[in-house]
């Protein structure tokens, strides 16, 4: 099964931009922690960072029929953006939100999430780590599907047997 993970804007200044908020790794540190997980588990999974908007709802549309679940962080267009939250309810995937910073301790505007709600769960606020711990969710969201794909194929012959 394959994951992609979208990364907004400025997640590329990671290790640099504000380390006290968002710590010292860089954004390719955390992906190949992710790639060796997912390497681990079988799974396929691709990486995607842009500071536009539309390149955003680009790349969640391009998961539609082509990956099984989506990992990501809006960065500043998880309060604003609209048109992401309709991508994502569009391509109605499983989907977790991710948050490095505990946004609701932080400035008002940060508290609002346009896009937690069509998402199917957040990690928010345990730094780097909440992208494994987005991985470790996903992949009981996999198994939780193909468990219910071999009880529908088992009662489908079931039924084709009597
Ligand atoms: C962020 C929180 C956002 O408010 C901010 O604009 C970011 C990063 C986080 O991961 O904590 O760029 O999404």
């Amino acid at each position: 099964m394959k994951i992609v993970v979208i990364q907004g804007p400025n997640l590329n200044m990671l290790g640099v931009r504000e380390q006290q908020v968002y710590g010292p790794m860089r954004l390719e540190q955390i992906h190949a922690q992710m790639k060796e997980v997912a390497t681990q588990n079988g799974l396929e999974i691709e990486f995607y960072q842009s500071n536009l908007e539309g390149e955003i709802v680009d790349r969640i549309q391009e998961c539609y029929g082509d990956a099984d679940g989506i990992i990501i962080n809006p960065a500043a267009y998880t309060h604003t953006s609209i048109a992401i939250r309709d991508a994502i309810s569009a391509v109605n995937l499983p989907t977790i939100e991710v948050h490095i910073s505990n946004i609701y301790r932080r400035e008002e505007f940060r508290q609002k999430s346009m896009t937690a709600a069509v998402c199917t769960s957040s990690v928010i606020g345990f730094g780097p780590f909440g992208y494994h711990l987005a991985m470790v969710g996903m992949m009981q969201i996999f198994s939780e599907i193909n468990a219910m794909r071999q009880a529908q194929a088992a009662a489908a012959q079931g039924s084709e047997g009597a």
